[in-house]
Formats: C-alpha cells, sequence, structure tokens
C-alpha cells in the first residue's frame, strides 16, 4: 500500500502500536508470574491494567479520526516480548532474574515511549489536537511506568549489594565484567520529555 499522506501515515502507524499493545497485554501475565519481587510482580500487573486502558485509548483514537480500529503486525514488539521470553528461561538468582525482566520491560517501555512520541507529534502537526491530548495521556502513563521500574530495578540492585565503587573508579581504568555491569546499571536513565 502506498502511504500519500501524514494523516495516512499516521493512521498506519497507530495500527502498528495497536498491535504492539495488544500483544503486551497477552505478554505482561507471564513477565508478572515470572517475576519474584512482590514490588515488581506488583508494577507489572498494575501496568497490565493500564495497558488495557491503552489499548482502549486508541480505539478511541481511531474513533476520533473515524475510521476502524485495525492492527498491523508489529514485529519490533514482537521481538522485544521474545527477548523477554528468553529472559524469563534463563538460569538466574532470584533477584538477577528480576534485574533481567526489569530491562526486558524498559526496553518495551522506551520502545513505545518512542512510538507514541512519533505519533503525538503527527498528530500535532495535522492539527488534530484531540488525537495529540489522547496520545499524549498513554505517552505520560509509559513515562510513569519507565520511572517506577527504574526504582524497582535500582533496590533490587541494592539489595543484591551491586558496588558503586566501580563508578568512581572508573575514568578509563580497565574493567572486569561484574564492574562493567555495575557501571551500567547505574547509567543515568534515558527520558525524552512528554513529546515535545
Ligand atoms: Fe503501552
Amino acid at each position: 500500500m502506498k502511504v500519500e499522506s501524514l494523516d495516512q501515515l499516521l493512521q498506519e502507524e497507530l495500527r502498528d502500536i495497536y498491535d504492539a499493545e495488544k500483544q503486551l497485554v497477552k505478554a505482561l501475565p507471564k513477565m508478572a508470574k515470572a517475576a519474584s519481587s512482590e514490588e515488581l510482580r506488583e508494577a507489572l500487573n498494575e501496568h497490565l491494567e493500564v495497558t488495557k486502558g491503552q489499548v482502549e485509548r486508541l480505539e478511541q483514537v481511531f474513533e476520533t479520526l473515524g475510521t476502524k480500529a485495525k492492527s498491523k503486525s508489529c514485529a519490533g514488539m514482537k521481538g522485544l516480548i521474545e527477548e523477554g521470553e528468553e529472559i524469563i528461561g534463563q538460569d538466574a538468582t532470584d533477584e538477577l532474574k528480576d534485574a533481567a525482566i526489569i530491562g526486558a520491560a524498559q526496553r518495551v517501555e522506551h520502545y513505545e515511549i518512542a512510538a507514541y512520541g512519533i505519533v503525538w507529534t503527527f498528530a500535532e502537526r495535522l492539527g488534530n489536537d484531540e488525537v495529540a491530548e489522547l496520545l499524549q495521556e498513554t505517552l505520560t502513563e509509559e513515562e510513569e511506568a519507565d520511572e517506577r521500574l527504574t526504582e524497582i530495578s535500582e533496590s533490587l540492585l541494592d539489595a543484591v549489594g551491586v558496588s558503586e565503587q566501580a563508578e568512581e573508579e572508573d575514568e578509563g581504568a580497565v574493567i572486569g565484567d561484574e564492574e562493567e555491569e555495575s557501571i551500567r546499571a547505574e547509567q543515568p536513565k534515558t527520558r525524552r520529555s512528554s513529546g515535545s
């Protein structure tokens, strides 16, 4: 199909996101079940409910655009979920598996933040404030979910006693794998401002 207008491109992108959210509704319970930390499990289950709301919000967006809610298979989300399933299956201590589950969940959130940022921009360009507002609501929810995951990850890593020393001793020194991982864990969160 040839995409000939921004309006059409917006609809195509929305169909992709619609599919992505529906895939996530199926995947999140599995991730929650695999989590050992109660806090993480709760966060994932809560995000499941939020995600269901986001599916409905997208239906509202399609309705506002006067078009049928249709999905277009989202290969990006499929890949991210497959990676998440691999993580669930791997042999690791509870805490480290939880940290890996958070990593998988945050990849998903960042993917969604990018996707919603894009459609928000398109809606803005098209002067469709109603749609832009709806998309902004979801974008904010995704950013909140991402932040919460970062918080849980930090307290989990504190519990496994990951040293912050590596970060202090860094500056060009040759570092071992373990230290390198602890530095990564301490990296600041990447954040894009809410679509604007
Ligand atoms: Fe979402």
